[in-house]
């Protein structure tokens, strides 16, 4: 349309009509996209809403306890899965696979006491407690942790002893 000007434009009002179109045009062409883009919008919060609570998934769970209840230690497995396994099942960032032993290299080897500390103290692309906070997950937990996967890589580590001196926990099991 527009290289056509020099020919078409003959008066005022055609001028004007020109200029008014030259404006008018791409304004309704905005106004279609934005319409276009924000219908897009409206379909998907769900899914995002959805793909969101799946990437914090791993930290919320830490949070449904009762504050109120007893505290009783959770399990390995549980704090596996609630802190660990983010990294360990997908051995992100170099972390030792959940029972792959070939990813394991010679770590298991190193023994309990220098798995357990290197968890405590973070190591490499790994924060200390596994990012965990103290309040979440206690000491005895983290080695409950840490005995769940090093033996599911092929480690025969006992299971860690319930710390004594908590007067509310429950005896252990
Ligand atoms: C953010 C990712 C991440 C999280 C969460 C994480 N780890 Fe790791 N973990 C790693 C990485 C990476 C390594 C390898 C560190 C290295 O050798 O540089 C590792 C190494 C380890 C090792 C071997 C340590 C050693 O001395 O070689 C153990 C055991 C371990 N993690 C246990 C755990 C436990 C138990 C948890 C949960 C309480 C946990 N990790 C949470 C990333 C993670």
């Amino acid at each position: 349309m527009s290289e056509e000007h020099g020919n078409l434009i003959k008066n005022t009002k055609q001028l004007s009509i020109a200029v008014f179109a030259s404006f008018f045009i791409p304004l309704v062409i905005i106004f279609l996209l934005i319409v276009y883009v924000s219908s897009g919008k409206k379909t998907n919060p769900d899914t995002s809403e959805k793909a969101t609570l799946a990437l914090i998934k791993p930290v919320g769970q830490l949070n449904f306890r009762d504050a109120s209840a007893p505290r009783e230690a959770q399990s390995g497995e549980a704090v596996y899965k609630a802190v660990c396994a983010s990294c360990h099942n997908s051995g992100a960032a170099g972390a030792p696979k959940f029972a792959v032993a070939s990813t394991w290299g010679g770590r298991i080897g190193t023994g309990f006491d220098a798995l357990y500390a290197s968890v405590m103290k973070g190591k490499g692309a790994m924060p200390a407690r596994g990012g965990a906070s103290p309040a979440d997950v206690s000491d005895y937990e983290i080695a409950r942790a840490v005995v769940y996967l090093a033996n599911s890589a092929g480690g025969k580590f006992a299971e860690p002893k319930a710390p004594a001196e908590k007067p509310a926990a429950a005896p252990a099991k």
